[in-house]
């Protein structure tokens, strides 16, 4: 399932397209413009799925004036859903960032929070290495299944309670390269 038309055939509905992701980023980043004026900040990207929204953030930030003094981005790469659509329940650290938290300005960039157990996860893991703040944002919000009530500060789209892809998304490491945001056809699923 490598061309373009088996990926259009296992898209049962485009959710949002790529403009309006673009706005809601463009929205995002105005809310983190205003809160870090003239402050340095890093932002960490939780590979792979924030891979596209944290490089968007981060030049939406860029293109507004008066917003952060300096912007760091960091990566690191958790799993929970490994190749299945659920979650697993347990968030493995894959890759730790590069750089110390210590004294900086962190904001988590996320895709997407479902159950909430990966921003838990890792605002405890960086929380404890004494930045000066440390906020989350999520691109895509899907609130019906949170175990875990973690604070999220800036929070994109609301998405339905169904199994997305796109836009950083996969199924079994598909679709992440979709531009927009999708529901794949219910036969698409082989895990059950
Ligand atoms: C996805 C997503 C979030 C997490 C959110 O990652 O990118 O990190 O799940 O789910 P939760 O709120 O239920 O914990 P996934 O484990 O699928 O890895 P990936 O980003 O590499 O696709």
């Amino acid at each position: 399932m490598n061309t373009a038309e088996s990926y259009e055939g296992s898209i049962l509905r485009e959710l949002f397209g790529a403009d309006e992701i673009a706005r809601a980023i463009e929205r995002l980043a105005g809310a983190i413009v205003r809160d870090y004026r003239n402050q340095p900040l890093t932002l960490v990207g939780v590979l792979k799925g924030a891979l596209y929204v944290t490089a968007d953030l981060a030049r939406a930030i860029s293109a507004l004036a008066d917003g952060p003094s300096e912007i760091a981005i960091d990566y690191l790469c958790v799993s929970s859903y490994g190749n299945a659509s659920r979650s697993s329940g347990e968030v493995r650290l894959l890759k730790d960032i590069g750089e110390t938290v210590a004294g900086s300005n962190i904001v988590i960039v996320e895709d997407i929070i479902d159950n909430g157990l990966t921003l838990q996860y890792l605002r405890a893991l960086l929380g404890e290495r004494n930045p000066a703040s440390l906020r989350a944002c999520v691109l895509f919000d899907k609130p019906y299944h949170r175990t875990a009530e973690v604070p999220v500060e800036y929070v994109g789209l609301r998405v339905p309670d169904v199994f997305v892809v796109g836009y950083g998304l996969d199924y079994q490491e598909l679709f992440r390269n979709l531009p927009y945001l999708a529901q794949l056809r219910p036969e698409v699923f082989t895990d059950g």
